[in-house]
């Protein structure tokens, strides 16, 4: 197990290491250096143009990486600081093109874990972090899942624990016209809209790249399908019988005779096993996966948003992995 002195000296050194978030672990290394930043898009294998989170000890940050910080940053980062929700503002002219895709903004966010806190108060500056998984995977919620992905690629992981919250955190583009939700996480729009006012969701024509929102992401290599109980049950029964190997995630109970998991009925406890059950359930070397659909509501627009984006890069050639 790695420790805080092993962590800084890593960071100092322009290393990435595996950071425990109340969210998913990120991938983070020093937000203010290029080269070390370039260092987390070689180990994730993903696209240099897709912006990272810079990761803060607290609001106070704000001025340091984003200019003309709107009033509406303040008071969300006042109302939900530390926590799971990362706000996009315009960059400060240091921030590096490595960090932000080219883009002139930059996300921001300070998370609500202490080993992080702890790790981001001694370090002094900012952290790009994005989730500390493979390109288009499913994103790690245990330090042991960042080994999975990474192994002795990144020899420093903080073990923080499981991540109490298991998605990713809201992202909300505070850059342009009206505040935006370019990606749903545990805190809602109507939380947000309690704060400052009217928020729009989704993504639009001008809104900036953000690779969470690509259609195939977060995917497990079994192929899944994301059906309604009853169409669910039929579909397991009509595979057995084919003679296919079938796994199920489901939400409160399992079904009779199938085999799988079944995650707590409400979206809270839902979201937080969501990523490891998915893993879990990958590693079973199964033909198909058949996850239930979630109920509709704001509260499970999140875990459906996740579940959907799994579906659709699922198996083997998919897009944006
Ligand atoms: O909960 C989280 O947000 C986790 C933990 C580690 O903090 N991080 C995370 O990072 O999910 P990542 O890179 O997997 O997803 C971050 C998303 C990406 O979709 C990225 O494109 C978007 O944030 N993003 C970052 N900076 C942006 C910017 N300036 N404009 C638009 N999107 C941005
Ligand atoms: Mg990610």
């Amino acid at each position: 197990m790695s420790t805080l002195a092993q962590a800084l000296a890593a960071l100092r050194a322009g290393e990435a290491i595996g950071l425990p978030t109340e969210t998913v672990y990120g991938l983070a290394a020093d937000a203010s250096r290029p080269e070390a930043v370039r260092r987390i898009f070689a180990l994730k294998g993903r696209p240099a143009d897709h912006p990272l989170i810079v990761h803060v000890a607290g609001a106070d940050q704000l001025d340091a990486w984003a200019r003309e910080v709107p009033e509406a940053a303040r008071l969300l980062a006042g109302a939900f600081w530390p926590g799971p929700l990362t706000l996009i503002l315009r960059k400060q002219p240091h921030v590096p093109d490595e960090v932000t895709g080219g883009q002139p903004t930059v996300g921001l966010r300070c998370p609500a874990h202490p080993v992080a806190l702890d790790l981001l108060r001694a370090f002094g500056g900012g952290l790009a972090a994005p989730s500390a998984n493979r390109f288009g995977r499913i994103s790690p919620t245990t330090a042991a899942h960042v080994r999975e992905e990474f192994g002795d690629a990144v020899p420093v992981v903080l073990d923080g624990g499981d991540c109490a919250v298991g998605i990713e955190s809201t992202i909300l583009d505070l850059s342009g016209e009206q505040p935006r939700i370019l990606r749903p996480g545990q805190v809602g729009q109507a939380a947000l809209e309690a704060v400052i006012g009217p928020v729009a969701a989704g993504a639009d024509a001008h809104s900036p790249r953000a690779s969470g929102t690509l259609e195939a992401h977060y995917a497990p290599r079994t192929p899944l399908l994301m059906l309604v109980r009853a169409a669910l049950e039929s579909e397991a029964a009509e595979q057995q019988a084919l003679g296919k190997r079938i796994a199920v995630l489901a939400r409160g109970t399992l079904p009779a005779g199938v085999e799988g998991l079944a995650l707590p009925a409400d979206a809270t406890g839902y979201a937080h096993g969501l990523y490891a059950a998915l893993r879990e359930l990958d590693a079973r070397g199964v033909n198909l996966l058949l996850a239930e659909r979630p109920p509709e509501g704001e509260a499970w627009l999140a875990v459906h948003d996740r579940l959907r984006r799994s579906a659709a890069g699922a198996g083997a050639g998919h897009e944006g992995s």
